[in-house]
């Protein structure tokens, strides 16, 4: 992938590239939980946006999406969000313009195998690809956790999605054989080393994405604040669910509404079962994890309603079998891939079975990923060669 990258570089922009990669991520437990202050476990895997950049003297940013074979142009001076791929890297200039870093004309090529709309994390991937890219190419010396906000931002103010900080977060911080413990609120960190005893982390594409996920995220953010706001006017001294109990959302939310009943208490349980499905990984118990990964699928479906039809009927398929000790949702929802916790010698059969039926049942093609832990953002120089 680095060889062709680099060939099609030179091809249309006639200079030498300097590549880097940014993985996509999966998330085991702790859902919507990152902008609620609350826990997440996420890690970065060995599906990669790999970005190649190098500098202009006209003041232009020419760009280039090998998997979509398709340019693009604009003056440094002129851009603006756009409808396509293109938005999330020039999204990323913007932050380091208004940041006040001395961005000049540069050519970029991208290309990768993070399955887009797989809720793996594609277009954060994007984001910290370039930013890691034009670091290097400008020695701007930006610190990881600035690239990872600038990266961040990007996404709220060029795609308009206001999400929270794990995806940009696990792109840019992953290990190789980790998940990582990242406290959404203070961004303290642990790396925790994935020792699953048999059993591997799968997931199920269900490709598909429905149109809603943008303003459907959005939209459960708000009923989060929404939330918050009532339980401050009592507690002042509370600021997010994480600080939220069970007792608060009784008294002072579930009369005023519902809906926003339901969505603050998904989080407020799923943070506290973040924190003990840690237990279970620490003490080796896969079938304790595995139970609360199924218990947040229920959550995310029937309480802060972010599922789908397809997602719900790959958890259901699996559920039930011993061979699969946890399956959920993973990601923002409304379609993209289940994660499954399954026993490593049954994981063909599973993919065959699940597959077929799929095709029988929903009409759609299942694709099936084995997770592979590897390196956060990182260059690419001529000796590394990074699961390719
Ligand atoms: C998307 C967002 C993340 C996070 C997840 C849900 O992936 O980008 O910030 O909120 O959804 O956990």
């Amino acid at each position: 992938m680095i060889n062709k990258l680099s060939d099609i570089f030179q091809q249309k922009f006639s200079s030498e590239p300097l590549i880097v990669r940014s993985p996509g991520r999966v998330n085991i437990i702790g859902e919507h939980t990152d902008y609620n202050e609350g826990f997440v476990l996420p890690a970065s895997i060995d599906k990669a946006i790999y970005v190649a950049v190098s500098k202009r003297d006209d003041g232009q940013v020419h760009l280039f999406s090998c998997d979509y074979n398709e340019g693009f142009e604009v003056a440094l001076s002129a851009i603006q969000p756009t409808e396509n791929w293109t938005t999330y890297i020039l999204g990323v200039v913007d932050q380091l313009v208004k940041r006040k870093y001395s961005v000049a004309g540069f050519n970029l090529a991208m290309y990768g195998d993070v399955p887009i709309g797989a809720g793996l994390s594609s277009s954060a991937a994007v984001e910290c690809a370039t930013v890691f890219a034009l670091n290097e190419l400008f020695s701007f010396g930006i610190e990881k956790m600035e690239m990872v906000r600038i990266a961040q931002k990007a996404e709220h103010t060029y795609a308009g999605v206001m999400c929270g900080i794990m995806d940009q977060f696990a792109s840019v911080f992953g290990k190789k054989n980790h998940v990582i413990k990242l406290d959404c609120r203070s961004l303290e960190f642990e790396y925790k080393p994935l020792k699953l005893k048999g059993y591997k982390l799968v997931l199920f594409n269900s490709n598909v994405k429905h149109s809603l996920s943008a303003t459907g995220y959005n939209t459960r953010r708000q009923q989060c604040e929404q939330g918050i706001a009532w339980i401050k006017k009592v507690h002042p001294g509370v600021n997010s669910l994480r600080d939220v109990t069970m007792e608060m959302l009784h008294t002072l939310v579930a009369p005023k509404d519902k809906i926003i009943y339901k969505r603050c208490k998904y989080v407020v349980e799923e943070v506290q079962r973040l924190l003990s499905a840690c237990d279970d990984l620490e003490k080796g118990n896969i079938l304790g994890l595995g139970r609360k990964m199924f218990e947040t699928h229920d959550g995310l479906s029937t309480e802060y309603e972010v599922s789908c039809e397809e997602l719900d009927y790959l958890v259901n398929s699996v559920k039930g079998n011993t061979s699969v000790v946890g399956a959920r949702m993973m990601g923002g929802g409304f379609g993209g891939c289940t994660i499954n916790l399954i026993e490593e010698n049954a994981i063909g059969e599973m993919i065959d079975r699940i597959s077929a039926s799929y095709k029988t049942d929903m009409q759609l093609t299942l694709s099936a990923y084995i997770v592979k832990i590897e390196q956060g953002t990182e260059r690419i120089t001529n000796n590394t060669h990074v699961g390719i």
